[in-house]
């Protein structure tokens, strides 16, 4: 379970402080896909690098399966850093090691054994359907493909949580379904907590449990998606449940 308590950040800039979140306070139930969506600068990465603390909140605390990151000595947060994976719409692979050393590197940060590496490897390269690929570059991969990767090498410490930024952005509507359906796999076969950044209306319907709305750094409302059909408040979660196919893609709708 995540638990984040009134968690704000401020960035310092050149032109001063801006406030990207507002103090947010939201809870993601153990076995979840719980999405965040909101227009480009909501602060939805913000918010989603927050619970993980790759950024740190300005305010609040951060509790994750009960331990308070915030609280956490530096060597201690690298350790519970290993129950979270983390994917990114730009996949964010190491592009100078091989498809089985980018997966390996997750295993060799948390020191584990080489024999014990290569086997896990294996089977998650296998699990994304990569086995043929061990040896191949980053550059020599599509795109669904390098999230498989990703995918592989969040997943191989075995993390109770997985946190994704966008993960099918960057991918077209097959690749997208492909990608989504193994996400769903993970959370339903390994009953890994999945949070996940979108502004992708279609993934939020089909994936998510739930979803927060977010708008310029506040959280104005959380959405039930696969249970009560509540009406929604917000103009967003208005859009949501619009049926209409066209909306489904609304980039530009969401980006003015
Ligand atoms: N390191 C930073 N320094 C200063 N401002 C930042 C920094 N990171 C983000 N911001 C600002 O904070 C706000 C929220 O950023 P964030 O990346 O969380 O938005 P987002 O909802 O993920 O947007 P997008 O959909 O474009 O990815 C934005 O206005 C952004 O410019
Ligand atoms: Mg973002």
């Amino acid at each position: 379970m995540i638990r984040l308590e009134n968690v704000a950040k401020t960035y310092q800039t050149p032109a001063g402080p801006y406030q990207a979140l507002a103090p947010v306070s939201l809870e993601v139930r153990e076995g979840d896909v719980y999405g965040i969506i909101g227009y480009s600068g909501a602060g939805k990465s913000t918010l989603l690098r927050i619970m993980n603390l790759l950024e740190r909140p300005t305010a609040g605390r951060v509790f994750v399966e009960g331990k308070d990151l915030t609280a956490l000595s530096p060597r201690a947060l690298r350790e519970a850093r290993h129950a979270i994976g983390m994917i990114f719409q730009h996949f964010h692979l190491f592009s100078n090691r091989t498809v089985a050393e980018n997966v390996e590197f997750a295993l060799e940060i948390a020191k584990a054994e080489k024999g014990d590496r290569e086997k896990r490897v294996r089977e998650l390269l296998e699990w994304v359907g990569l086995e043929d690929k061990a040896d191949s570059y980053p550059s020599q991969l599509s795109g669904g493909q390098k999230q498989r990767v990703a995918i592989a090498r969040a997943l191989a410490n075995r993390p109770r949580i997985l946190l994704c930024d966008e993960p099918t952005s960057a991918l077209d509507p097959r690749t997208t379904q492909s990608i989504l359906s193994l996400i769903r796999d993970i959370n339903q076969t390994w009953k890994v907590t999945v949070v996940i950044v979108t502004h992708e209306m279609d993934v939020v319907k089909q994936l998510c449990h739930k979803a927060a709305v977010l708008e310029n750094g506040h959280l104005v409302e959380e959405l039930p998606i696969r249970h009560a059909r509540t009406a929604p408040a917000s103009a967003l979660g208005k859009l949501l449940f619009q049926e209409a196919p066209e909306r489904l893609y609304p980039t530009e709708v969401l980006n003015g």
